[in-house]
């Protein structure tokens, strides 16, 4: 039975006050959700504050890490720094990263190989662009970030599959639901083919342009476990709604 997960991707967003008030009002709001994992991923300036206000009621991730575990990498964050700050997850593959600062599945290979080791639980986001997409490249794409991506690895029980589309992140165009189930099916059957385990207990979310209004659409499918939330989650009322759709 694979425990249902909904993951805040803040982005580059949030000072530290305001993430003291969110941290707030998200408490005052959330019910008793233990059926569900709850992820918050604040970038890196956020996460004590967020620890120190929320405590266990929610889970802390961050959005990306290095594969190196110290030394002379300017910029960079390890996995011990992480979870020296409460971290138990790292968004790994994100496409803004893949794009925007040219990381390749090798890299987020090395980096998933770093987050296993360390008992980091990653979350893998795979997903493909607009051109691909009307290529037909879509599967291909994906079948080669999941097979790149995890080569060599054995993922932890409690990780993720996000399934992305690059078209529909921040764009207000989400997935056809059904459309994101056949994919999330792909992704569970391609991984089955990885390694058997892995078709059972690996969690795929969706993410890309997920609402209040659409958010209940996507957990109604068979092969979605949650969904990987940015714009929409930077308000608590309105993350705390989509969380409620979900049917716990
Ligand atoms: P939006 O929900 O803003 O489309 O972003 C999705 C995303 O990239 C989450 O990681």
């Amino acid at each position: 039975m694979r425990k249902p997960l909904i993951i805040a991707n803040w982005k580059m967003n949030k000072t530290i006050s305001e993430t003291e008030q969110y941290a707030q009002e998200f408490l005052r709001l959330i019910d008793d959700t233990e059926q569900l994992d709850l992820v918050i991923c604040p970038p890196f300036t956020g996460l004590e504050k967020l620890k120190a206000v929320c405590k266990e009621q929610v889970n802390l991730g961050a959005q990306n890490m290095f594969w190196e575990v110290s030394g002379a990498y300017t910029g960079e964050i390890s996995a011990d720094m992480l979870l020296s700050c409460g971290c138990s997850y790292v968004i790994l593959g994100h496409s803004e990263r893949r794009q925007l600062f040219n990381e390749n599945n090798y890299i987020i290979n090395s980096k998933l190989r770093i987050a296993i080791e360390k008992n980091l639980i990653p979350v893998l986001c795979v997903g493909e662009t607009l051109q691909q997409r009307e290529n037909k490249l879509a599967y291909d794409v994906i079948r080669e970030q999941l097979r790149e991506g995890l080569a060599g690895l054995e993922p932890p029980g409690r990780w993720a599959v996000a399934y992305e589309p690059v078209w529909a992140i921040g764009t207000g165009v989400n997935a056809h639901p059904d459309d994101a189930q056949t994919m999330a099916m792909f992704i569970r059957s391609e991984l089955g083919m990885l390694n058997k385990a892995l078709y059972d207990y690996t969690r795929i979310l969706y993410g890309g342009s997920v609402t209040e209004n659409n958010a209940a659409d996507f957990f109604a499918q068979a092969d979605i476990d949650g969904a990987l939330v940015g714009g929409a989650s930077l308000n608590a009322a309105t993350f705390v709604n989509i969380i409620r759709k979900y049917n716990y």
